[in-house]
């Protein structure tokens, strides 16, 4: 077998603290908070260097990248935001606070970043029986590409009321690939303390209690 290069396990590469609270303070960030300052390229590079560090199922690294500036091109996406978010202001309509959330920022942004899952042809090591866990690694990906964001003082939003195939239509995206997120990346102003969703009553914080059981 192959020399595995190892490092010795005797002091850790940050300090929990350190860790602990650059995932507290990432935040999910609408339009009303992005500025107009541009990203660096070397930047976004490290931004994305991070994501394609995360763990993968079989080591598949099965995540794409499409970085959309063009300025059409994210209208489209927005008007199928817009259409989507109609449906859903629908399914929500004894909520009164639904309409007037702010649940993307697609044209406010620096850029916006499909994550695509692409799918293999071939048998991969660990997803035979769990077929998810390809775009499981496609998450790991992306919460490592939020929090080295923060890092970088750059705010994320995910937006999710989009349609899979209306948004691979506007991209020319192919078959073979899944959209699993479609992000928008740029510095902001201020980072909220908390969960806009939780400062606004919309939910409550989950103790750990609540969430984690011993057996
Ligand atoms: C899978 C996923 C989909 C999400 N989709 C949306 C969305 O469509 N619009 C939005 O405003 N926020 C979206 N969010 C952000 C969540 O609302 C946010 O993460 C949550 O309220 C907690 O806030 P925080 O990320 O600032 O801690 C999404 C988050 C995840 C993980």
């Amino acid at each position: 077998m192959a020399d595995l290069r190892i490092s010795e396990a005797k002091e850790a590469p940050v300090t929990p603290e350190t860790l602990m609270r650059l995932m507290a303070s990432r935040r999910d960030v609408r339009g009303n908070r992005f500025s107009d300052r541009p990203i660096d390229d070397a930047i976004l590079r490290q931004i994305l260097e991070a994501a394609n560090a995360a763990p993968s199922v079989g080591f598949s690294q099965p995540w794409q990248f499409v970085i959309v500036k063009d300025a059409a091109k994210r209208e489209a996406v927005y008007r199928e935001f817009v259409h989507e978010n109609e449906k859903a202001k629908k399914i929500f309509r004894t909520h009164a606070l639904y309409p007037s959330l702010k649940l993307e920022g697609i044209r406010e942004s620096y850029a916006n970043i499909a994550v695509l899952y692409q799918k293999s042809s071939n048998a991969v090591l660990g997803q035979t029986t769990r077929k998810k866990t390809g775009e499981y690694s496609v998450v790991c990906a992306i919460q490592n590409l939020w929090l080295m964001a923060r890092a970088y003082n750059i705010g994320i939003g995910w937006v999710s009321i989009l349609r899979n195939k209306k948004v691979k239509k506007i991209l020319g995206i192919g078959e073979e690939y899944k959209l699993v997120a479609y992000l928008t990346i740029g510095y902001v102003n201020e980072f909220a303390e908390e969960p806009e969703l939780l400062t606004l009553g919309w939910e409550t914080k989950k103790s750990l209690d609540e969430v984690v059981r011993w057996v």
